[in-house]
């Protein structure tokens, strides 16, 4: 079996790159359970777009300062330049994004943007819209149920995946591979994620040697529904606070102003600091008041959110959402370039959130997530079509290795635990230190290979944060 292009992913920019690529080229989309669990359907607030030539300059600039001004400049260049055209492409293709009645494109605001320039689709449904739309539009191929258990390398080159499907594994072979595997939600103990993202292939890029960038870099977004007992928190959009939700305390006292000047619009790491702080600090539970909602305005704007608290027994808008922040993006990821090539690798790409060339910096603005997955999943085709690399037949041995074995489930339990605790929104050195000694020893243990790619993911974090001496960002260190 082999391909032209593998891509390991079904989420924005795996689907993206495939419409991109040409349909005489054989392509396969593998994805691990169902196409739509993935972070893309999940995604709540929106596409940013630059809104008109003219405000390029801005959204770099905020993009810039939400990261800290650590971002990679040339990314962030290549993202905003692209978002017109992406936005274009999407009106061209008919994807359904929310107009007012004089049929103008409504723009949303959130944390960190100086001006409203977010679109949305379905109010609050723009991932599960816009996933819809590009699997219903997809030209080749996707498994389902298949899950990358190992990349097929030597030397510079890629040479096809190890795949467990239900019922056997197999080595399918192509001449390029792109990864677009999203991010590490799965190691922690509470998030926003799907569950299926859960960093092995982020693992077996260790394994092999090649280099993951910025992984210290944690987002936690600040508000999410807490009411619930799963690990899978429900998101509540940024878009809710940009539309005039407002985060309050017990008493409904405003507290995110004592922290920041933008209060509800500061960028996500600022807020989920502010609220992790004073809800610890003085004992407090925080809340999103939503008084300056009527409920038919709710229920136009954020009809998903609306549906989901009023089926938790929330009387919307009459009764705040208790809220806390919980982890949701990875700004660090996969090292790779422009062109979004992984280093080091000549045909092997890597695209989303499971990538690193700097775009983010130190903390991504809110709803660039899904622009990014437009734009780079574009360019990897292009730099696919452009590269024409053809591998050699070769045939790899198939991983053998023991996926699962008893014990692992409770041991990934404790992962969660320690990540959550001790990796978390606020870090301090001997916490790091002792979450380094805890997934050490797990991974001393007799574990199948599925945990032991999530412990060397949690390991690498882990170092990663130890070796980042000041706060910045996402990454916040507690002096002792
Ligand atoms: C949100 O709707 O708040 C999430 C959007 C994002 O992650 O940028």
């Amino acid at each position: 079996m082999k391909y032209d292009v593998i891509i390991i992913g079904a989420g924005v920019a795996g689907l993206y790159c495939a419409k991109h690529l040409p349909q005489n080229l054989k392509v396969l989309i593998l994805c691990k359970e169902q196409p739509w669990e993935c972070n893309t359907f999940y995604a709540q607030g929106g596409i940013t777009i630059a809104n008109g030539k003219d405000d390029i300059k801005l959204h770099i600039k905020d993009t810039i300062n939400a990261g800290s001004n650590t971002n990679n400049i040339n990314a962030v260049r290549i993202l905003s330049e692209n978002s017109i055209e992406i936005l274009n492409e999407l009106l061209q293709d008919n994807f359904n994004i929310d107009k007012d009645k004089d049929n103008k494109i409504l723009l949303a605001k959130e944390g960190g943007h100086s001006i409203s320039r977010i679109i949305h689709s379905n109010g609050d449904g723009t991932g599960r819209m816009l996933h819809t739309h590009l699997i219903k539009n997809l030209k080749h191929t996707l498994w389902k149920n298949a899950n990358v258990i190992d990349l097929l390398i030597e030397d510079d080159k890629v040479y096809g995946v190890c795949v467990s499907t239900k019922n056997k594994l197999i080595n399918i072979y192509a001449n390029n591979v792109i990864i677009a595997s999203g991010g590490v939600g799965g190691l922690f103990k509470y998030h926003t994620n799907a569950y299926t993202i859960s960093s092995d292939i982020h693992g077996i890029i260790l394994e092999h040697n090649l280099s993951l960038n910025d992984m210290e870099m944690l987002q936690f977004h600040p508000t999410v529904f807490i009411n619930t007992t799963n690990a899978r928190k429900q998101l509540i959009s940024e878009a809710v606070r940009g539309d005039g939700g407002i985060v309050v305390d017990n008493d409904n006292n405003r507290f995110l102003f004592d922290y920041d000047k933008r209060g509800e619009l500061a960028p996500r790491d600022i807020v989920s600091r502010a609220i992790f702080d004073y809800c610890n600090k003085y004992s407090q539970k925080a809340y999103i008041n939503l008084s300056a909602f009527s409920k038919k305005a709710f229920q136009n704007r954020f009809p998903n959110i609306y549906r989901q608290l009023t089926s938790y027994g929330l009387d919307i808008p009459k009764d705040k959402i208790p809220i806390f922040p919980a982890f949701h993006y990875s700004m660090g990821g996969i090292t790779c370039d422009l062109d979004t090539r992984v280093l080091g690798m000549k045909n092997l790409y890597a695209i989303g959130e499971c990538a690193n060339n700097g775009l983010h910096g130190a903390n991504r603005l809110a709803s660039n997530s899904l622009l990014e997955g437009l734009v780079f999943g574009k360019i990897a085709a292009k730099s696919i079509v452009s590269s024409n690399i053809s591998t050699n037949q070769r045939h790899f041995p198939i991983n053998n290795e023991v996926l699962q074995k008893e014990g692992d489930l409770k041991l990934k339990n404790v992962l969660r635990d320690i990540m959550w605790n001790k990796v978390g929104i606020a870090r301090t050195k001997s916490g790091l230190n002792s979450a380094l000694s805890g997934v050490e020893v797990m991974l001393l243990g007799n574990i199948g290979r599925l945990l032991r790619l999530r412990l060397l993911v949690a390991k690498k974090i882990i170092t990663s944060a130890l070796n980042q001496k000041n706060s910045i960002g996402a990454h916040y260190l507690i002096k002792e």
